[in-house]
């Protein structure tokens, strides 16, 4: 199943790749800021052709159409494109990430940053590798000396979830926060010992099942804003290297 992981990750994100700066047809979802477009729509497609050939009994959760529901445990969850409205404007921040789940547990995670071509994998117990080295999340102890990542939800006019607030608590305790605009790729960096921790107030299990794994296996850990433990279904995640991790929850606590 992993050399499959891997081999369609690698597929859908030349898919993204060929499209990048191209032409392509942008719709709206729902909130004014939600976009989606023809390449997130071609890269699913792609994704769910080659599961449903290759394991036609496995579920599949996919960002633009939902739950599949199968005989298996195994689900595949999907997101095409992460990183769309960065996609849709030029900024080449932007990835597959397909995660795989047994019952409730994440059992492997694959994550490719096309456009700096690298292939993020992590296999439950097996550790997480960038192109083939092993990754590890850094050691600083330090919030002041930290550089953070955060996103922001597209209904946050609606639901704004304290997320601006937070935010401004942070900016003035770490050493840089940045937002890429792609969650796969902060879960990664967190990976990669690049951000010391990450921290979002509302995501969706395309965008957390294979980042969390791959935190995990670096070392690091992720909860939500109360320490507890996570499954994808979580909104809230605080990702981080372990150390900053008590520093973080406190800022988020927002007492
Ligand atoms: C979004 C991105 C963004 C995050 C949003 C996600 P999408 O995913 O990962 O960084 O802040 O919460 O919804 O829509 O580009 O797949
Ligand atoms: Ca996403
Ligand atoms: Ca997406």
């Amino acid at each position: 199943m992993i050399s499959k992981l891997v081999e369609i990750t690698k597929t859908a994100g030349e898919i993204l790749k060929d499209g990048f700066n191209k032409d392509f047809l942008i719709e709206l979802k729902g909130s004014k800021s939600n976009l989606v477009t023809e390449i997130d729509k071609k890269s699913e497609k792609e994704i769910i052709d080659f599961v449903s050939k290759n394991f036609p009994s496995h579920s599949i959760l996919a960002e633009e159409s939902g739950f599949e529901k199968k005989s298996s445990e195994y689900t595949w969850v999907i997101d095409p494109l992460d990183g769309t409205t960065n996609f849709a404007h030029g900024l080449p921040i932007f990835s597959v990430s397909i995660g795989l789940t047994k019952g409730n547990e994440i059992i492997a995670g694959a994550v490719y940053d096309v456009m700096n071509n690298a292939l993020f994998i992590a296999e439950k117990k097996g550790g997480a590798e960038m192109n083939g080295k092993i990754i590890h999340v850094s050691d600083n102890e330090d919030i002041e000396k930290s550089v953070l990542a955060t996103g922001f939800p597209y209904d946050i006019r609606e639901n704004p979830n304290s997320a601006i607030e937070r935010f401004n608590k942070f900016i003035l305790r770490a050493r840089a926060v940045r937002r890429l605009g792609c969650a796969s790729i902060d879960f990664c960096y967190v990976a990669l010992g690049v951000f010391d921790g990450y921290w979002e107030v509302h995501l969706h299990p395309w965008d957390i099942c294979a980042g969390k794994l791959l935190v995990e296996e670096a070392g690091g850990i992720v909860t939500n804003f109360e320490n507890e433990k996570i499954d994808i279904y979580s909104k809230q995640i605080l990702a981080s290297n372990n150390k900053v991790h008590n520093e973080m929850l406190k800022i988020l606590s927002l007492s």
